[in-house]
């Protein structure tokens, strides 16, 4: 009874958790208004309504599938299964009269929620795997969601922001020399604490020196590089064509809009002046673009890896309460590596070099083969550190994210490197 006892606790805390995650993903989708719930934010992603649905099919086919009871929304089943941004480079092109009514999807959500409460409450000690997965698949989808609300309209939500306009300090870019050694990446396969396929095996990695910036790159930098006509006529990654091209138009982060001759930011629910010390949230190919531009690079995963943990391998997560926008970079309540590398973890995740592939040992998960493999395919970087939105177990020093390079709308920005 003593192992089991403690295993047995395990249990219940991850009941609770799924419980509480589905109360994250209720209250998002309720900042939706109904008439808006059929809008597309995001042109590579789904319509909203669909993920109302997927997180429950999700869910189902994971847990609740191989018992009695599923027979009468088998078919929403499969219609909600897959939804994650198309890789084939076309953009989808349903209608909202695609998809089911909003009350066929409710139901559905309510029906499949019913059910499954039934199975968890069945399931052993080892599937103590399937319920994580199923609290971080949608703790996951809940960061990709606010990332779509974040680009409707303000009109398309419920909540209006408030607020006092930021402060801002006085900010000094600095570097930091990190000498050379160890990164220690991924987690052992027999470590306790839950992690995706992708993040195992656990490997060290030898580091040469180099140099990184203390901070994120700001607003205020990455607007002097398009002053500068940065990105004009830089490379992006062209999905059809498997390469990169030259592209003839200046592009500029998904989150600035122009007024008059300034900058505005848009945040969540209203609309700001650019605010220069936040971090940039840009795509993959505009923090290379600037990068190259600053006569730098992005970091390496394992560059990363050593520069926010040193070279020891921690499991610890850090706590952070979930909010709509970042600090300032140089904030003083910002997390500080062994290094001094300031604000690495959960003031928006960090681009890296690294094309997202599998470590050393790499096996799927046979539940749910396809949540890293199909995405180890050269068009994929991986992402470190996380965001405000990100849930505080995804905080974890293990954990990877990855997104295609043009993709603007992640609440992600980088610093860059110089090697010797
Ligand atoms: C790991 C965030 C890239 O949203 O595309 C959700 C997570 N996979 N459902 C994504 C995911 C399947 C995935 N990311
Ligand atoms: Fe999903």
């Amino acid at each position: 009874m003593t192992a089991l006892s403690a295993v047995g606790a395990g249990h219940d805390v991850l009941i609770s958790r799924l419980l509480s995650a589905r109360q994250e993903t209720d209250a998002i989708f309720h900042e939706v208004r109904p008439e808006a719930m059929y809008d597309r934010p995001i042109p590579e992603r789904h319509r909203i309504v669909f993920y109302i649905g997927h997180l429950e099919a999700f869910d189902w086919n994971l847990l609740g599938a191989h018992g009695e009871g599923g027979g009468t929304h088998a078919e929403l089943d499969r219609l909600f299964a897959f939804g994650i941004d198309p890789v084939g480079g076309g953009l989808p092109t349903d209608s909202p009269d695609d998809w089911p009514r909003l009350q066929i999807v409710h139901d559905y959500r309510d029906r499949v929620r019913e059910q499954l409460d039934e199975v968890i409450t069945h399931l052993g000690h080892r599937d103590a795997e399937l319920l994580n997965v199923a609290i971080e698949h949608r703790l996951m989808h809940a960061e990709t969601l606010a990332y779509m609300l974040h680009q409707m309209p303000f009109v398309s939500k419920r909540s209006r922001g408030a607020r006092a306009l930021p402060q801002s300090g006085a900010f000094l870019p600095d570097s930091i020399k990190i000498p050379a050694g160890e990164a220690v990446l991924g987690l052992r396969r027999d470590s306790p604490a839950f992690g995706w396929d992708n993040e195992f095996d656990e490997h060290v990695v030898h580091v040469p020196e180099f140099t990184i910036d203390r901070y994120k790159i700001t607003n205020g930098e990455f607007l002097r590089f398009l002053e500068a006509g940065g990105y004009f006529n830089d490379a992006l990654w062209m999905p059809d064509d498997r390469a990169w091209r030259t592209v003839n138009k200046i592009s500029h982060p998904a989150f600035w809009i122009r007024r008059g001759n300034a900058w505005s930011y848009r945040s969540m629910f209203d609309e700001l002046p650019l605010p220069p010390e936040w971090p940039v949230y840009v795509s993959h190919a505009e923090a290379r673009a600037y990068a190259r531009w600053a006569g730098q690079s992005l970091p390496t995963e394992a560059e990363w890896q050593r520069a926010a943990y040193g070279d020891s391998a921690t499991t610890a997560s850090h706590h952070n309460p979930l909010t709509w926008d970042p600090t300032p970079v140089n904030c003083a309540q910002a997390s500080s590596s062994p290094f001094g590398v300031t604000g690495m973890i959960a003031n928006g995740w960090e681009w890296t070099s690294s094309e997202f592939a599998p470590f050393p040992g790499f096996r799927p998960f046979p539940c749910y083969p396809g949540y890293s493999e199909p995405f180890f395919d050269g068009r994929h970087y991986v992402l470190k550190g996380g965001s405000v939105r990100t849930a505080p177990c995804m905080l974890r020093p293990s954990f990877r994210n990855w997104f295609q390079p043009h993709y603007q709308y992640v609440y992600s920005g980088f610093r860059c490197v110089t090697r010797a």
